[in-house]
């Protein structure tokens, strides 16, 4: 297995999308669909777009040693085949500055958003929208591939699948459950093309998707065991079966697709528990059991440390280095956030649980650096180890932005 040899050291860090923080992306899906009124107006969102250099000191100040970070597909192809010389040269200065300031970039090439010309003719939904992906990722690489290595494909395609196309919540807003299969497998497919262009321009990478896993738990036993097992089967575990054996089988449709995965990342946040009833037929019986998060949180997310034991434990079962490319809680608290020292605290405790019993966990970044424009909840929530004042965009390090390296020093020894 490639690069599996365990660190000793474990690099930590935090972790942005390019949409939730840059500003302006006028040319993405998103932003339409926020003009027709339909989402929360994302602005100049945290002007990351202007401001990463002041981002970047901040992380460098604090030690960091990773930061995970999006290119934005439409700011980069605004039109189609039309390339933005001058967005690729801002990301390569950002990369340039990353590695001056000894902070490693994990760099992912699609984090929910889309072109608008994409959306407009179909999106995901088109075979070949694989094919319109690789062209955008073979642009990308040919600028940037000599200054990453570490490569996510996609953030995420199973909660971007639900969300769009079966629960209708973000764009396109549909409900379809034979609609969500088509364009998993279209990106299932396009993460194949991409790993394809990323070996190419930068033979030593390692290439990884950001899947979000949850503790699925069942509220009893006997049936209940079922349907929670039937939830994780269809939320957690296809695709990563899929990418590690390389074989896409139904309802995704037949298709092999290669060993692509070098790295698998786990977004954890939250556990869910499930019991069998009758009346969820719709929802293969599957209802879900509201449960007391351990740690108080705006989403309303039920939020307990024990799960990242069980997420990853899952996760290490394929026998691939991890990383945890997401943690991270929403808060109400200010400038002091004890909550959220007290969350990175104990997730910290069962990584460094899971490293002692030999889980290869090679990274941590927390989710996120900077609050930001969290979908289609706005800014409201705020996830940040930075607070930024929403008037003057000024950055204000919270407490646990300044706990978090000794944290990890004391906890994990990193
Ligand atoms: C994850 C997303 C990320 C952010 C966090 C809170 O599912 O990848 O963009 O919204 O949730």
């Amino acid at each position: 297995m490639k690069g599996v040899e365990m660190n000793t050291t474990m690099f930590f860090g935090a972790a942005t999308s390019a949409y939730q923080v840059e500003g302006w992306n006028v040319f993405a899906d998103w932003w339409m669909e926020e003009q027709n009124g339909r989402l929360p107006l994302s602005l100049e969102a945290v002007d990351h777009w202007n401001r990463w250099e002041e981002d970047f000191l901040l992380m460098a100040s604090a030690g960091f040693t990773a930061y995970r970070f999006s290119i934005s597909w439409p700011r980069v192809e605004p039109q189609e085949g039309r390339w933005d010389v001058r967005a690729l040269e801002r990301y390569r200065r950002m990369l340039e500055r990353l590695h001056e300031l000894k902070i490693t970039p994990v760099v992912t090439l699609h984090h929910f958003v889309n072109p608008y010309w994409f959306y407009r003719q179909g999106g995901w939904l088109r075979p070949d929208a694989p094919l319109a992906f690789q062209k955008y990722v073979r642009v990308v690489l040919q600028h940037l591939g000599d200054l990453a290595s570490i490569w996510i494909t996609f953030n995420e395609p199973v909660v971007y699948a639900y969300h769009g196309f079966l629960e209708g919540i973000w764009p396109p807003f549909l409900r379809s459950l034979r609609k969500t299969y088509r364009v998993l497998r279209h990106i299932l497919l396009a993460h194949e093309l991409a790993t394809q262009v990323i070996r190419e321009y930068c033979p030593d990478a390692r290439v990884g998707i950001a899947k979000h896993l949850i503790d699925f738990r069942p509220a009893g036993r006997g049936l209940s065991e079922k349907v929670a097992s039937r939830v994780h089967r269809m939320f957690n575990q296809d695709v990563l079966d899929i990418l590690v054996t390389g074989k896409m089988r139904m309802p995704y449709g037949r298709e092999d697709l290669g060993k692509t995965l070098d790295f698998i990342g786990v977004n954890y946040y939250m556990t869910r528990t499930f019991r069998f009833s009758l009346r969820a037929f719709t929802r293969f019986f599957a209802q879900e059991v509201p449960t007391e998060s351990l740690y108080p949180n705006t989403m309303g997310w039920s939020m307990d440390a024990s799960g990242l034991e069980g997420v990853l434990r899952f996760a290490a079962s394929y026998g691939l280095p991890l990383w945890i490319t997401e943690n991270g809680i929403a808060t109400a608290e200010g400038h002091e956030d004890p909550v959220r020292e007290t969350f990175i605290r104990d997730h910290l405790q069962v990584v460094r649980r899971m490293r002692d019993e030999g889980l290869p966990v090679e990274g941590y970044l927390y989710w996120s650096l900077l609050d930001n424009y969290e979908w289609a909840e706005g800014f409201e929530k705020r996830f940040g180890l930075v607070e930024v004042d929403y008037t003057t965009l000024e950055r204000r390090p919270r407490t646990s932005f300044m706990a978090y390296p000794r944290l990890v020093q004391d906890i994990v020894g990193a």
